[in-house]
């Protein structure tokens, strides 16, 4: 398949990578002005990909955007003109929220939302690790998207496990409530994923959850408040050496993602009319942080 990757950080040039040695052709599509950029994924030969080549974007069946969300719009807005009505545009990226205006955007385009676990890092602009092994999931946000469950394998051919998602928005919610509960409280304090284990963050993880499973339930999404606690106990287990992207946005005077992570579980809850006393005051200090600079 022809695949543009619009975005290519860590988790875009890592799936470059992997569906280029599958056999796909692949071009990307970033804020770089060279017209080929240079991916090289662990110890394997560096590949060579076209950059910002219209015709290549023209021509791609799948347009997998690696933005992160709040980018995702007006990049989208202004790549439009050269992108083809039955091409499959997929989402990927931590939060939510995003898709409402990509279908207002592109009503025409198949759209798809992904979620992954896997874990990539790039150490220089040209370099990606792939730390961790994962899962990633699809699913269809709009009708024509749901003719699209070929993707899981064409996806999981280039780098296992992929599976399609009946319901995506489930798999969304329980990776936000994830973020909920990990990204803002290590930005805050910048630590490691591990530390919130500590007694200390106990209190306040339980209060993050119980809100989320409030604002989860309301939006019709089965939740079940013990299971959301293993998993997100778990994930900070399997990534305590890592740092969470906020961290590295806050770390790096970036601004984050808090508007598409906790800023849209504020949102749901105050459709609902439920109080999120305890991630309001998290989204209140994460924007803190980024008036300040
Ligand atoms: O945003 C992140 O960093 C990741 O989604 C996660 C799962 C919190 C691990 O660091």
């Amino acid at each position: 398949m022809n695949i543009t990757i619009v975005g290519p950080g860590a988790i875009g040039s890592l799936w470059a990578s992997y569906l280029h040695d599958a056999g796909h052709k692949i071009s990307l599509w970033s804020r770089h002005k060279d017209d080929t950029l240079t991916i090289q994924r662990d110890s394997y030969p560096a590949l060579s990909l076209a950059n910002n080549d219209t015709q290549a974007l023209k021509s791609a069946d799948v347009i997998l955007v690696t933005l992160k969300a709040p980018l995702v719009s007006s990049v989208l807005h202004q790549i439009k003109p050269h992108i083809d009505v039955d091409a499959i545009i997929i989402l990927m990226h931590n939060g939510m929220g995003t898709a409402e205006s990509v279908m207002t955007l592109m009503p025409e385009n198949p759209l798809v939302l992904a979620t992954t676990t896997h874990g990539a890092y790039r150490p220089s602009a040209t370099q990606v690790l792939h730390t961790g092994q994962g899962q990633t999931l699809l699913g269809a946000v709009n009708d024509k998207a749901l003719q699209c469950s070929f993707l899981a394998e064409v996806f999981h051919h280039a780098l296992s496990d992929v599976a399609w998602h009946a319901n995506i928005r489930q798999a969304l919610w329980n990776k936000l409530a994830v973020n909920c509960a990990i990204n803002p409280l290590t930005a805050i304090h910048q630590v490691r994923n591990g530390e919130l284990a500590r007694s200390e963050f106990r209190a306040q993880l339980d209060a993050i959850i119980d809100e989320v499973c409030h604002v989860m339930e309301a939006e019709e999404i089965a939740v079940d408040k013990a299971k959301l606690t293993v998993l997100i106990d778990q994930v900070i287990h399997s990534t305590s050496n890592n740092f969470s992207s906020m961290e590295q946005d806050i770390a790096h005077q970036r601004s984050s993602e808090i508007d598409f992570i906790t800023g849209y579980l504020l949102q749901c809850a105050s459709n609902h009319g439920i109080d999120v006393p305890t991630n309001q005051a998290l989204y209140k200090a994460i924007k803190q942080i980024e008036q300040s600079w």
